[in-house]
């Protein structure tokens, strides 16, 4: 595992100076206290390199070793090509195959999927999943809503082929019938680019925070509970929760309705805030260098985003 996030934080006392919003407001309704932003000049592909260079040296590999890199994202370097395409040139190993999966907040999740099944028949050996986001690009930071919950940055994990399978179970879900609770109008087809579009529609992020925060925490635990029954496990069987940071208060009712002790839980929203797809691999490399999350540990990845999108993964963590 590897991850980096810029240096620059943007603290909830920064928020009271541009927008009608307090600290107490921010802490209380969303645990949060500073995000980290990365500056202007610095592209999504950068985020991801510094961590993958991360996760490449602590899996004591050379990059040249990889079979597939896989981003997950939805602030892309550009619409098209994939940012994956750019993150391996950046790394040297241009020619590997490379994709990014668009799928918000559950990036990291699905991607988990794909790479372990890429992995199990026998496709590849090693493949690279980055969840990377430069979340301020798209943050309208006039809109008091949204703008405090979004930060940067990016987690990355190298996945190799080993005797002991780490996928023990896993449940993806998309529901895309009301796409514009939470997306990005003007840039798509829908709304080309164009100066007219983004001025009536916008190019930042949408959300509608109080719709997706019931369907969140219900879908989170739901899914939770189904990937748990197909691995034949319950929540006693979980060393750590490691959910997509989104809310502390999302967090909090979706470990509740599993049934998991808070002891259990890896959360580091209050110093990143919300980084989507990164969110995720953030908080494992963090759990993961600190000595958490150890080989044999049952960790159980639960997300929740834009799509709308959900989804839970068993993993065994096997240090190989
Ligand atoms: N400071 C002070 N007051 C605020 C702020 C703020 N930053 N933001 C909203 N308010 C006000 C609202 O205007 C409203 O005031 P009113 O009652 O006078 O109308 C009041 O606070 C309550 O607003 P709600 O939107 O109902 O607040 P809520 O408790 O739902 O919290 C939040 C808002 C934090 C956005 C929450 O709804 C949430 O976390 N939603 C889910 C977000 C999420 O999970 N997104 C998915 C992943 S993101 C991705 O995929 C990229």
């Amino acid at each position: 595992m590897g991850h980096y996030v810029p240096d620059r934080v943007l603290s909830n006392a920064d928020f009271e100076k541009i927008l009608d919003t307090n600290d107490e407001w921010i802490i209380s309704r969303t645990g949060m206290k500073e995000r980290r932003i990365a500056e202007a000049d610095v592209r999504t592909s950068d985020l991801a390199l510094a961590a993958s260079q991360h996760a490449i040296a602590a899996a004591g590999i050379e990059a040249s070793q990889i079979d597939c890199i896989v981003v997950a994202t939805v602030t892309p370097d550009y619409l098209f090509p994939a940012t994956a395409c750019i993150l391996g040139a950046k790394l040297g190993i241009a020619g590997k195959p490379a994709f990014d999966i668009e799928i918000a907040c559950s990036g990291f999740i699905y991607s988990l999927v794909v790479a372990a099944s890429l992995i199990r028949s026998g496709i590849y050996r090693r493949v690279l999943i980055v969840g990377a986001e430069k979340l301020s690009s798209v943050t309208n930071y006039t809109d008091r809503g949204t703008a405090i919950l979004f930060g940067d940055g990016a987690g990355a994990a190298v996945l190799e082929r080993s005797e002991r399978d780490s996928l023990l179970a896993c449940d993806l879900s998309a529901d895309g019938t009301t796409p514009e609770l939470l997306y990005i109008p003007a840039g798509g087809t829908v709304q080309p680019a164009t100066p007219e579009s983004i001025a009536a529609h916008g190019d930042k992020m949408f959300m509608r925070g109080r719709e997706i925060f019931r369907v969140a925490v219900t879908k989170m635990a739901e899914s939770a509970q189904i990937a748990l029954g197909a691995a034949n496990l319950t929540a006693n069987d979980v060393t750590h929760l490691i959910p997509h940071q989104a809310n502390r208060r999302i967090i909090d009712a979706a470990a509740k309705a599993i049934d998991l002790p808070a002891d259990r839980l890896v959360v580091n929203i209050d110093r990143y805030g919300n980084t989507s797809a990164a969110s995720i691999p953030i908080a494992l490399s963090e759990a993961v260098a600190d000595g958490r999350v150890k080989d044999g540990d049952v960790v159980l990845f639960c997300g929740f985003g834009g799509g709308l999108s959900w989804g839970s993964v068993v993993w065994r963590w096997a240090v190989t």
